[in-house]
């Protein structure tokens, strides 16, 4: 009988903590939130994951504060929900922050939950999702609390193109707090109740006397379309996880596993003669690239990363012939598709993430060059777009361009042309390989000649002379007659040429000479 009852009651001690640990800051509190249009952590974790998959580590922890009252409010779980699952039945590595307990804010115990699934995952090589919505750092533990930080901040360094690591604000994340998502590979940030800065708007306003409010200054919009911080806005958070489990289909789990294949009924060998027309006879005038992609590739399905940053020029995942591969598009619908700072960075980090984790890339080309203007070159587009030049350089995934239209000056050579190790360079007959373009280099080749001319034939000297440069360059087939381009093609057969080209790269081996890591110009 008593041996009966002790063991019913460790199991009742049992139940009321997992119902204690589960209730984390309370009803009233958690009504809060869902008044915001938020949902709990728990709620976030059941939907980012497979149904019923999830596995709870540290439940118990607890915080061992004792300054400031602490002491009496110590909460099983600590305020962070740590633990693996499933997403479409690959392992992943997941942690929550409650903001209802303490506001989510970190302390000594619960980035001890952190650091313990991050080492989980390394040895595993399985990735981590962290959903931030936190205060920061427990204020009441003071550097106890900075120091859980910075040991998950080396923890999010090291992992750092070892397993994909992907963050979603989902509530504040100020201070020194932002730079555990900003070492991440992916940002997501919710529409209208996510914000990061590392300063907020009071302080700012003692310092600077800007007045600024907390959504203008860090708001979801503010880091995906103008610090390019975030790379990804979703309406609420149902949508964020849902765009999260869906950017999981294109990753490898680790850098030594390739992404999962996706099986298809679109034929590799699809022909698109949309594509014989899609590029305008007017050079200077403008088409939507994405159109391209969307014929390229699988089912039209294309998955695009920082759409709202540079959109002059396009990066996303799509999956061509059941692969998962990166896409890299200069978009002349935009600013011409021209290079500039922010599209570099956009367009190196991108490369450099494909290239970690072993997939291929795919480069569609028509570009006039790089953005002139004192602001840029103040700016460092030197430095900058060094960036995108050294990682194209680097990378060892299999590599393909295909040149639409314009491939001008520094930015050919940037755009994974042939002599940065690109194993293949094609394009359509409308392309366009030269040092400018053609009005450009006859005011520079001609000046004299033409200053000369009597002023009434200026003019037609002018036209004649572009149009002779126009003849001789603005074609793919002096790049051809050099190996420089493998082959000219077809625009309404790209889809085959592709697949077939990726198919014979499917056990490249390349590799960078040994060294400690590369000196890429940040
Ligand atoms: C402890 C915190 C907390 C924190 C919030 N809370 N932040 N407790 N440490 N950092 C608690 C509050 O006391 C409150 O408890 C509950 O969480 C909800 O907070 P509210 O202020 O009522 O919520 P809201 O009005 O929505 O405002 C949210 C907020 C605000 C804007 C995040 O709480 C805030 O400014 N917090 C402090 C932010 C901050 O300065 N953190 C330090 C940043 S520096 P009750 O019991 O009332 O529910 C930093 C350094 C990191 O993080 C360093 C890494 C190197």
């Amino acid at each position: 009988m008593t041996a009966h009852r002790q063991h019913h009651d460790r199991l009742e001690e049992l139940r009321k903590l997992n119902a204690e640990a589960e209730a984390g800051g309370g009803a009233e509190r958690r009504e809060r939130e869902h008044k915001q249009g938020k949902l709990s952590a728990r709620e976030r974790i059941d939907l980012v994951l497979d149904e019923g998959t999830f596995e709870e580590l540290d439940k118990f922890v607890r915080h061992s504060s004792h300054d400031f009252g602490m002491e009496t409010q110590r909460p099983p779980g600590d305020g962070f929900i740590t633990g693996f699952g499933r997403i479409n039945g690959r392992l992943v590595y997941v942690f929550a922050q409650d903001f209802t307990v303490f506001g989510g804010s970190l302390s000594e115990s619960n980035a001890g939950k952190i650091i313990k699934i991050m080492d989980l995952a390394m040895r595993a090589g399985a990735p981590v999702i962290g959903l931030n919505d936190s205060g920061g750092a427990r204020i009441q533990e003071g550097v106890k609390s900075l120091a859980g930080y910075a040991e998950i901040f080396l923890r999010n360094t090291l992992a750092s193109g070892v397993i994909p690591q992907i963050s979603a604000i989902m509530g504040p994340c100020a201070g020194g707090a932002v730079y555990s998502p900003a070492i991440t590979d992916f940002i997501f940030m919710t529409r209208d109740t996510s914000y990061m800065f590392v300063t907020g708007p009071d302080v700012i306003k003692t310092v600077t006397h800007e007045e600024v409010t907390k959504q203008e200054l860090g708001g979801a919009m503010t880091h995906n379309a103008t610090s390019g911080v975030a790379h990804f806005v979703a309406v609420d958070d149902a949508e964020c996880l849902a765009m999260i489990r869906e950017l999981f289909s294109y990753l490898p789990s680790n850098n030594l596993d390739d992404a999962p294949k996706r099986p298809t009924v679109d034929p590799w060998d699809r022909v698109t003669p949309a594509l014989n027309a899609i590029v305008p006879e007017n050079p200077q005038q403008p088409y939507d690239i994405k159109e391209v992609i969307h014929a390229l590739v699988d089912d039209g399905e294309f998955f695009e990363v920082h759409e709202h940053f540079a959109k002059n020029i396009v990066v996303g995942f799509a999956h061509m012939d059941g692969r998962s591969i990166g896409i890299v598009a200069n978009q002349p619908a935009f600013l011409a598709g021209v290079l500039d700072i922010n599209a570099s960075i956009k367009g190196a980090r991108f490369v450099r993430f494909c290239d970690c984790f072993n997939i291929p890339l795919l480069t569609l080309e028509d570009v006039p060059g790089f953005l002139p203007g004192t602001q840029q070159e103040f700016g460092g587009i030197i430095r900058n777009g060094a960036k995108l030049l050294y990682a194209f350089a680097e990378a060892t995934v299999p590599k393909i361009t295909l040149i639409t239209r314009k491939a001008y000056g520094g930015a050919y050579c940037v755009m994974s042309s042939k002599h940065i190790r690109t194993d293949y360079n094609f394009a359509w007959p409308t392309a366009e390989i030269a040092v400018m373009g053609p009005e450009g280099a006859v005011n520079i080749v001609y000046k004299r000649e033409i200053d000369r001319a009597p002023e009434a034939d200026r003019e037609a000297l002018r036209r004649e002379k572009i149009d002779e440069f126009r003849e001789t360059f603005a074609n793919p087939y002096v790049a051809a007659e050099s190996g420089y381009i493998d082959a000219v093609i077809e625009p309404a057969h790209t889809r085959a040429r592709i697949v077939a080209a990726f198919r014979s790269l499917e056990n490249k081996r390349d590799t960078n000479p040994r060294k400690k890591h590369g000196n890429i110009p940040l």
